[in-house]
């Protein structure tokens, strides 16, 4: 049994191997581990950060600011010139930048301009590049200093914390050389990403409904009772039961369902009603703004959404009932994305659910507090490492 609030305070190294499938260009030997010139911070001074890559988007958050953008990478090559009078790329984030000598587009940049853009829905993405880059890029604006080191919690779906939990931890740690042009500004930065902590998804909201921001337990009542998560995503829906602070393996399950079926359904009524054909990647940037443009005119979708929230609700429904006893629960918790779709639904069928506080940020939020409490020294996350990476 794992315990989410377990007491051993085992520090983390920083890693020193390199990620074994990296096709970026790897930072000269020479360069390795060596702070550039005006490095005006000592390297051990490590940054907490939560990291939420899932399949839809990218979270990341420091315990205040969270970005966002769509889990895409692409080759930047496609976008040689900026005009001057073009939007930076989004509030605080990234939408172009350069990893080991790599250039790179990810977000709405990559699928506004990627040729080759791709989002992964493998399972094993987490093993490869896609996934770090993705991460990299997520990171990179919180890299303040020429050489700068994070102490990173990030998470897995329930279904897949066993198997890729020491791959996720491999393919992360390192040391990268990262430059983002930022305006007429670029900033060159060396980031030293030390082994993660990997937790189940779902428990980010756990954390984040049961921490305070510097990793204290603030609902003490928990520690009596038996909490589940509902964590509706893009690809997946996680679901996790928390019984006095122990997670329950047998009452936590990944299913193979998100957001992006819905959008699957609504690629078809778009092409029926508007003779449209459009990509999965297209599809979240429309659906997120709840409207297509055909030839200039705006035409609302929000009626196309509506039409499948019932069987989506169903179909978690179903998961829900075969694996929970519902009045086992004090509370249910419904987070993720697809929260804002199938929440209330879910709220009329089970009288002790609720939709948390932000709920495409609450996992990532919940990363950032067990950062904090980890760089404290306070305990947790420890007890997640049944098996510990090579
Ligand atoms: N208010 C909203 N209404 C409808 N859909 C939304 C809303 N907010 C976010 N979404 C959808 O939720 C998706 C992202 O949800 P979320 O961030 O939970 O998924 P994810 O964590 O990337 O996926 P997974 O958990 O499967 O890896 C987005 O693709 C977006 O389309
Ligand atoms: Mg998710």
């Amino acid at each position: 049994m794992r315990w989410p609030f377990g007491r051993s305070t085992a520090r983390r190294e920083p890693a020193t191997h390199t990620p074994s499938d990296r096709p970026e260009r790897p930072v000269p030997a020479g360069q390795r581990g060596q702070a550039p010139a005006a490095d005006p911070v000592p390297s051990s001074v490590a940054r907490t950060l939560g990291l939420d890559v899932g399949y839809g988007l990218v979270k990341v958050c420091d315990g205040g600011r969270v970005l966002s953008f769509p889990s895409v990478v692409s080759d930047a090559a496609t976008r040689r010139y900026r005009a001057e009078f073009a939007p930076a790329d989004g509030e605080g984030q990234v939408g172009q930048l350069t990893v080991n000598g790599k250039d790179i587009l990810v977000g709405e940049s990559a699928i506004r301009h990627g040729v080759l853009n791709r989002r992964s829905l493998a399972p094993d993405r987490v093993t490869g590049s896609h996934f770090r880059l993705l991460a990299l890029a997520a990171i990179a604006p919180y890299a303040q200093w020429e050489r700068q080191t994070f102490s990173v919690v990030t998470g897995l779906p329930v279904a897949m914390f066993d198997a890729y939990r020491c791959e996720v931890e491999k393919n992360l740690a390192g040391e990268y050389r990262l430059t983002v042009k930022d305006g007429g500004r670029v900033r060159d930065r060396l980031v030293s990403l030390a082994r993660p902590t990997v937790v189940p998804q779902p428990l980010g909201t756990f954390y984040h409904e049961s921490l305070n921001s510097i990793g204290n337990l603030e609902r003490r009542d928990w520690q009596e009772k038996s909490v589940g998560v509902v964590d509706v995503g893009f690809r997946t829906t996680d679901l996790v039961v928390v019984d006095r602070l122990e997670v329950v393996d047998r009452l936590s399950a990944t299913l193979a369902f998100g957001v992006h079926d819905i959008y699957r359904l609504l690629a078809g009524r778009i092409r029926q009603e508007f003779g449209l054909t459009k990509d999965d990647l297209e599809l979240q940037l429309w659906f997120d703004r709840d409207e297509v443009r055909v030839a200039g005119r705006r035409h609302d979708i929000r009626g196309f959404k509506r039409e499948f929230v019932p069987w989506a609700v169903q179909k978690v429904r179903a998961e829900v009932d075969s694996l929970w006893d519902r009045g086992d629960l004090d509370e249910i918790l419904i987070t993720g994305g697809g929260a804002s779709l199938v929440g209330d639904g879910l709220r009329a069928a089970y009288r002790n659910a609720r939709v948390v506080n932000q709920p495409v940020f609450a996992n990532v939020l919940g990363f950032a507090r067990l950062a904090a409490r980890l760089a404290r020294g306070v305990g947790a996350g420890r007890a997640w490492e049944g098996r510990t990476a090579g």
